[in-house]
Formats: structure tokens, C-alpha cells, sequence
């Protein structure tokens, strides 16, 4: 490193105030600056920071956007999902291979480029798409990759090259808005109405509504900002997780892009209710393309009086709200690994208890939402909780955000009422063939055509927004496969029973896809699979067995045509052998499941 480098390195660190918990964003400036951040810079870093090298280290290793060894120039992430591949995206793979002269995982002699795969990067609707050192490439074919090359080699501020690169746009994916996302907007509207009201009764009005949080747990929202306005602590903060990282959502995204006023004001009515000063979001850094944008819309709510001091003339209410970026962990959507990440560590979970309304950020009570929550709690506040009760189920109050991919005709994001069927959903969607629903993502549930009357409710069929759609020609074992493997990719590797479990899952389902397994090999990975949904330590290896199992209940048909033919005739019957998931799974077998 040079002189320069060294200065540099500084400079950055002391731009964050040599703060230990911004770590990530020192991190993540020093990689944007030389590409990677090297063993001087570790160094630098750490003796800024007066912490160890290792610690640094430890942090650096953890996420799939920082890298310790130089790597090309431009950096060509492609996503890899299931519906990236049943829209082409392994073409547009080789289309780049060969106009790079690199395989996948390469980097070019000339160090210009590096491809690779990466987890889905939130763009499900607009499939192929890819990310090009941070701009987002969509709806590529086979025939613009020479293009894109092209441009990307010309010029050198990749700003200009993105001005010539016809797929470096994000269309827009807002198919169909309801209540919640239908104007009328004021700023500051739902805020005005909060400061009208004691923080309790904010509270209470939330309460009143039957929020659940969106993120797919369903936690009820003011219970949640109950508890965090009441534990003790020199402060409390308001977080919002924007990490969206679950294969095929994207509604996060569209309220970011769209509806950020509407976020930040949820979150200040929060901070309002709970007594913070401060707001975190957490921007998965797949959506750094969206920072100029979301910054403008803070800069401008500042203007207006909406944040910082005395807010709207209130006396003694101070709030601002800061952008923390991601930087490649799914496992970071995990409200608690998030908290470690935005306090600038790896994103490891935390044991549970105690929960982030007792001790969060930095140790002190933080009530953590998703960004669809805050824009609902900043309507009901606007238009009070009846109108919000007045949509979807007793047990599901409100409208619900999906996210829909795959093979349907108008996919996008729609506004539904909760309470809605699976089949209406498709037929919103166009999506008359569907022989195979993932919804909830991977950590989701497979659903069957026999189960399409299920409703998308709590009560039911519980979801964060992802719905994948597959038709009659999609192999549904070889996508429980590919999910199986972003869980292998995406495991934190801190416990044994998900670390561990997940490859083997994966070997399992390997075997079972290739035609090589016996009953014997479905039903140990069967059992397997409920070890590791019982014995993992965190949501994600908890959940990470569901496509298997549950592709296993809503297609067992599959499962059985699979079986190694001439492999010894099975004593029993599938249904039979998982009988011990559907116990795990806490749901009886009903006649037309098995
Ligand atoms: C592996 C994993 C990933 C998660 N990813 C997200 C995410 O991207 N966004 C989100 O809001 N919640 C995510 N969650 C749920 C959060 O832990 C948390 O429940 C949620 O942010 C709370 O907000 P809510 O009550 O508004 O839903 C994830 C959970 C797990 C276990
Ligand atoms: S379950 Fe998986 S992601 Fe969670 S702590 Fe264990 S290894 Fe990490």
C-alpha cells in the first residue's frame, strides 16, 4: 500500500469518526476505492479503530461483497434463482462467459472483469438480471450481452457505460396498488395526526389496528412497540429492516423506490411512540442504487421539518434517521444478525433472549420492523385503525404486499387484501397453467394445485410477499434443489445442525433429483430434515428445510417417480414415511394432501 493508500485508508477512517460500530461502512469505502481491501488495510483500519486486525478480519470474511484479494475491475454479479434460470439467466451466463473469454468464478487475465453468480439480488420480475459493480442490469438476453461488454469496456466511469447499456434500468413493478399505497400522500401526514396524540395512545392506536409485522414472523406491531417503549435505556432506537433478502420478494424495494416517504414517516411516528431520537435502515447492498434517491427524500423530509429538531413544532421531538448499507448476507434480514451488522460486526444471530426491544442496538431497546410495516403504521395512523381493520381477516388485518415471479403473464407487486386464495391470486397474476406455488420464498412453503383454495393469511398461509410461480414443464424437485443450495450458501456456519445440515440436505436432494435414491435415502433425508428444523439456532436453519419437506407432502407423486427404478419395492408408503414431518410441520394430513 501506498503512502496515498495509507492516507486514504485514514482519511476514511476518520470520516466515520474512527467509530467502531461503522465498521461496515469503513469497510465497504476502502472496497470501493482499490476493489478490495488488503492486508495493509486491515491493518490500517484496525489501528484507526484501536481494535485487533483479526477483528477486522473476522467482519471482512463474513460478507460476499467485500473481498480480501483483488478481483476484476467491473464485477459481474449474476442472479441466481430459481426464476432466473426458467427466464434464461444460464444462456446469459454463457453469452458473458464467451464475450469475456472467463468461465463463471473467473477473473480476466487483464483483471477488467470478474463473473460470477449471486443470490438473488431482488429484481424477480425483471429476470435475467445482474449487478454491475452496484448498477442493476435487468431483463437481459443472451443477444445484449456483446453490448453490454461492450460498453463496459469502453468506458471507464462506469456512470457513462450505464448511460449506454439499454438493460441498466428498473422498471417499474407496482402492478396493482389497494388502499394502503393509494393517494392522496402529505407528507408528514400520518406523523401529524401521531403528534396530536400522546405516544400511548400512538400505541394504542397501532394496537387497535392488529398490525402484524410484515416480514413474514407476523409479530403484532404495537405489543412490539409496547415492550421497546417500556424497557430501560439510555436510549431507544427505531430500525427498519430493508435487507429484502429472500429469494423472489421485491416489495421492499418498490416502497423504497417509491413510497420512502411513506417508510419515514413510519419510522418517525415510531420514534415518536418509543421516545428515540435515532432510525436505522438497514439497505441490503443489493439496493445500493437506491441511496442517492432514499438520501433525497430524507434531505428534503429535514426541509420540511418532518426530521431533526422540534419536529412539525414539537417541542423536545428529535429524530433523524440514518442509511446503513449491506453488503451480501441473507442471514442479516434475522433482525438480531442485523443489529450485529449495523453495530458494524458480522452478521452473526444473537441468542434470544433477550429480544431487541429489551436490548438491541448497541445493547439498548429497539423495536426493528419491516419497511412495508412502517408504511402501514403511518396510513393507520393517517386514517385510523377501523380502516385498516375494515380490510382483510379477523386474524389478519390489512392489505398485504406480494411480490409475484415466475411463470405468470403480469408479474409485479400487488396490493390484496388478506384473506385472498392462492387462485385468485393467479388469476390477478395471469397464471392459468400454475402447477406449483413457492410462497413465502425458500423458507416458504410449496403448495400444490389441490392446495390452491389456501388463503394468504396468518391463519394460513403465512407470508413475507415472495410468490414464485412454476407451470406444468418446471421440474419442482430440481427447484427444492437449488433452494436447498442458497441455504448451503446462505447458512452463518455458526451451529453444527445447519452448517452441517444444509450440505447434506443438499447431497440428499442431489441424490433423490439425479434418480439415484432409494425410499430409504428420502425418507433418512426426510428425517434429517426435521433434525435440522429442530435443532438449528437461528429462523434460517430452521426454516431451511421447508421446500423439502413441504415439497415432499404437496408432492409426494414427484418424489415417489424419482426412486432409483429396480431399488427394493417400498414396504411402506411415502405418506406414511412422513408422517413425522407433518407432526413437525404442526399441520394434520387432511384426505386430499396425501
Ligand atoms: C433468515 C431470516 C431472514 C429474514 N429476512 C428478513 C428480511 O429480509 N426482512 C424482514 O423484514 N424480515 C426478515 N426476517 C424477519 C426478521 O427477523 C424480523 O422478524 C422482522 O424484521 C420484524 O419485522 P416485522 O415485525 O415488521 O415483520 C428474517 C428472518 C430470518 C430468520
Ligand atoms: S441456524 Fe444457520 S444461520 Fe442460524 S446461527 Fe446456525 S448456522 Fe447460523
Amino acid at each position: 500500500m501506498t503512502t496515498d493508500d495509507s492516507a486514504a485508508v485514514e482519511a476514511i477512517v476518520n470520516e466515520f469518526a474512527a467509530d467502531r460500530s461503522r465498521l461496515l461502512d469503513i469497510v465497504e469505502a476502502v472496497q470501493r476505492r482499490s476493489g478490495y481491501v488488503s492486508d495493509e488495510a486491515v491493518q490500517a483500519i484496525a489501528m484507526g479503530l484501536q481494535i485487533h486486525a483479526v477483528e477486522v478480519e473476522d467482519m471482512i470474511s463474513f460478507y460476499a461483497f467485500f473481498d480480501r484479494h483483488p478481483r476484476g475491475r467491473i464485477r459481474i454479479r449474476l442472479s441466481k434463482t430459481p426464476v432466473s434460470f426458467i427466464t434464461g439467466a444460464n444462456d446469459v451466463a454463457r453469452a458473458f462467459e464467451a464475450a469475456l473469454g472467463i468461465n463463471i468464478g473467473e477473473t480476466s487475465a487483464d483483471a477488467g472483469f470478474t463473473l460470477q453468480w449471486t443470490s438473488d439480488i431482488g429484481m424477480a420480475d425483471q429476470e435475467p438480471a445482474a449487478l454491475v459493480n452496484g448498477i442493476v442490469l435487468t431483463k437481459i438476453k443472451p443477444d445484449d450481452v456483446p453490448a453490454i461488454v461492450a460498453a463496459l469496456r469502453q468506458h471507464d466511469d462506469l456512470a457513462l457505460a450505464r448511460h449506454a447499456i439499454a438493460n441498466a434500468v428498473v422498471r417499474p413493478s407496482l402492478v396493482q396498488a389497494g388502499p394502503l399505497l393509494t393517494g392522496p400522500f402529505d407528507h408528514g401526514a400520518g406523523l401529524r395526526y401521531a403528534l396530536a396524540l400522546a405516544p400511548d395512545q400512538v400505541i394504542e392506536a397501532i394496537t387497535a389496528s392488529k398490525l402484524r409485522g410484515r416480514g413474514g414472523a407476523g409479530f403484532p406491531t404495537g405489543t412490539k412497540w409496547r415492550l421497546t417503549r417500556k424497557s430501560k435505556g439510555q436510549e431507544h432506537y427505531v430500525a427498519c429492516n430493508a435487507d429484502e433478502g429472500e429469494p423472489g420478494t421485491f416489495k421492499d424495494r418498490v416502497l423504497l423506490s417509491d413510497f420512502a416517504d411513506l417508510v419515514f414517516d413510519g419510522m418517525t411516528i415510531a420514534g415518536y411512540a418509543l421516545g428515540a431520537r435515532h432510525g436505522l435502515v438497514y439497505l441490503r447492498g443489493e439496493y445500493a442504487y437506491l441511496w442517492e434517491a432514499l438520501q433525497a427524500v430524507l434531505k428534503t423530509r429535514r426541509a420540511l421539518g418532518l426530521l431533526g429538531s422540534n419536529i412539525c413544532g414539537h417541542a423536545g421531538f428529535d429524530f433523524d434517521i440514518r442509511i446503513q448499507l449491506g453488503a451480501g448476507a441473507y442471514i442479516c434480514g434475522e433482525e438480531s444478525s442485523m443489529i450485529e451488522s449495523l453495530e458494524g460486526k458480522r452478521g452473526a444471530p444473537r441468542d434470544r433472549p433477550p429480544f431487541p426491544t429489551e436490548r438491541g442496538y448497541l445493547q439498548q431497546p429497539t423495536a426493528v420492523d419491516n419497511v412495508e410495516t412502517y408504511v402501514c403504521a403511518a396510513r393507520i395512523l393517517e386514517k385510523g385503525a377501523a380502516w385498516f381493520q375494515g380490510y382483510g381477516t379477523a386474524a389478519s388485518s390489512g392489505t398485504k404486499l406480494m411480490s409475484v415471479s415466475g411463470d405468470c403473464a403480469r408479474p409485479g407487486v400487488y396490493e390484496v387484501p388478506f384473506g385472498i386464495t392462492v387462485n385468485e391470486l393467479l388469476d390477478l397474476v395471469v397464471a392459468a397453467d400454475a402447477a406449483y406455488v413457492q410462497v413465502s420464498g425458500p423458507s416458504g412453503q410449496s403448495v400444490a394445485p389441490k392446495d390452491f383454495g389456501r388463503r394468504i393469511a396468518y391463519e394460513d398461509l403465512s407470508t413475507g410477499g415472495s410468490t414464485m410461480v412454476f407451470g406444468p414443464q418446471r421440474d419442482v424437485l430440481g427447484i427444492a434443489l437449488q433452494f436447498a443450495e442458497f441455504f448451503v450458501d446462505e447458512s452463518c456456519g455458526w451451529c453444527v445442525p445447519c452448517r452441517v445440515g444444509t450440505t447434506l440436505l443438499r447431497q440428499g436432494m442431489q441424490k433423490i433429483v439425479a434418480g439415484r435414491a432409494t425410499l430409504a435415502d428420502v425418507t433418512e433425508t426426510e428425517a434429517l430434515a426435521n433434525t435440522v428444523m429442530r435443532m438449528s439456532r437461528c429462523g434460517l436453519g430452521q426454516s431451511a428445510p421447508n421446500p423439502i419437506l413441504t415439497t415432499m407432502r404437496s408432492f409426494p407423486e414427484l418424489y415417489e417417480a424419482r426412486l432409483q427404478p429396480g431399488a427394493f419395492a417400498p414396504r411402506v408408503t411415502l405418506q406414511e414415511a412422513l408422517a413425522e414431518a407433518v407432526e413437525v410441520q404442526g399441520r394434520q394430513p387432511v384426505a386430499e394432501e396425501v
